[in-house]
């Protein structure tokens, strides 16, 4: 069986209302704005408002890619959620989307791949329709990391912000010049410790001690995740141009996962990119995990930066250690 071609027809996302500057991170722990802009180029982040949590977000980021394709809710057959901060341990924040956007026939389902969990989603959701299993898929990347950072700790909670971004994917006709190209997905576990939230699962469920430990915050080696994303991330780049018979001039955007906008520049130098290639928005939002990329992907839409059949690649890292990459041409 030929498998069916998918093409992304719509992008929706949202940001919470709250901005939180780095000034006024500077009144909050010892930091400052110089410092946080040269090693990171995060400039404010977005904090969810008390009544918002992951699935509130996701839907509506969801809503708007549904409009965005020109589709109704009973044209989704499935939900897929990506976050690494979802409401709870279960039901999963799809099921909880489902029922606010009141999909009738959309099955749910949430993936664990921290930052890199939107390009894991996109690639099952890709999946479902070369197989012919469903039509339409939204695939939803969504966090409140404000909740799972310690607010004490300057070498985390300058780092991450709350958003949401989402893509419906839809099969296509075989002459289409939009489709869903490869993808390279990989983990390794031995990286587990680097980036981690310690308690709350099964190895360490919560007790006062984990609370008052704060192992329910993230806990992150950040020297050796840097190095680490900029080697993956520019190494499985260079695979998926080399396995497509591509080059790094032929690329229209790379939308990369928003951890630092240093990594995202040494990578893009390593792959000989000018800087419109690359998109960063990072300075807006700071490290929204999950979200990152379906986010940049709905702002690169807007800013009319792409045309169908140019070529865009999704490229990640994060937790895990967990990577992937995703090559599709608009
Ligand atoms: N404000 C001021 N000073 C700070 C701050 C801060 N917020 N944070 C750390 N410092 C200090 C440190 O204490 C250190 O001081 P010292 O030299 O006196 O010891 C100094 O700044 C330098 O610290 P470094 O850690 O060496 O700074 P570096 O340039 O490596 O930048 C950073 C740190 C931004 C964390 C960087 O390593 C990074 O971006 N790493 C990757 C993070 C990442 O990608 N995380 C992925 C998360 S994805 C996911 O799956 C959740």
């Amino acid at each position: 069986m030929k498998p069916i071609k998918a093409q992304i027809s719509g992008v929706g996302k949202y940001a919470p209302e709250k901005v939180l500057s780095n000034l006024d991170l500077e009144k909050m722990v010892d930091t400052n704005d110089e410092w946080i802009s040269s090693r990171t180029g995060i400039k404010r982040r977005h904090i969810a408002a008390d009544n918002e949590t992951t699935s509130t977000m996701a839907a509506e980021a969801g809503r708007k890619a549904i409009e965005n394709a020109g589709l109704k809710p009973e044209d989704i057959e499935m939900v897929i959620v990506a976050s690494l901060s979802p409401d709870m341990m279960f039901p999963a924040s799809a099921c909880l989307v489902q029922d606010i956007l009141k999909l009738p026939k959309a099955g749910t389902v949430d993936v664990s791949a921290a930052c890199s969990g939107f390009v894991y989603a996109f690639s099952m959701a890709a999946g479902y329709i070369a197989m012919g299993l469903h039509k339409n898929v939204l695939v939803i990347g969504s966090e409140v990391m404000s909740r799972f950072v310690d607010w004490k700790d300057r070498n985390t909670c300058v780092l991450f912000g709350d958003g949401a971004g989402a893509v419906v994917l839809s099969a296509v006709d075989q002459n289409s010049p939009s489709e869903v190209i490869d993808f390279i997905l990989g983990g390794d576990g031995s990286g587990g410790d680097q980036l981690s939230l310690p308690a709350g699962g099964s190895k360490m469920p919560a007790t006062h001690e984990t609370v008052d430990q704060g192992m329910h915050y993230l806990k992150m080696a950040g020297n050796n995740v840097f190095k680490f994303a900029v080697r993956t991330m520019t190494d499985i780049t260079v695979e998926i141009l080399n396995r497509n018979n591509l080059t790094a001039d032929k690329v229209k955007l790379v939308v990369p996962h928003q951890a630092n906008f240093r990594i995202n520049d040494a990578v893009r130098e390593r792959l000989g990119m000018t800087e419109a290639q690359m998109f960063n928005n990072i300075f807006e939002y700071g490290n929204t995990s999950g979200a990152t990329i379906p986010l940049g992907l709905a702002e690169a839409v807007e800013q009319n930066l792409l045309k169908r059949g140019d070529y865009v690649i999704f490229v990640s890292f994060g937790g895990g250690f967990t990577w992937g990459v995703s090559l599709i041409k608009w």
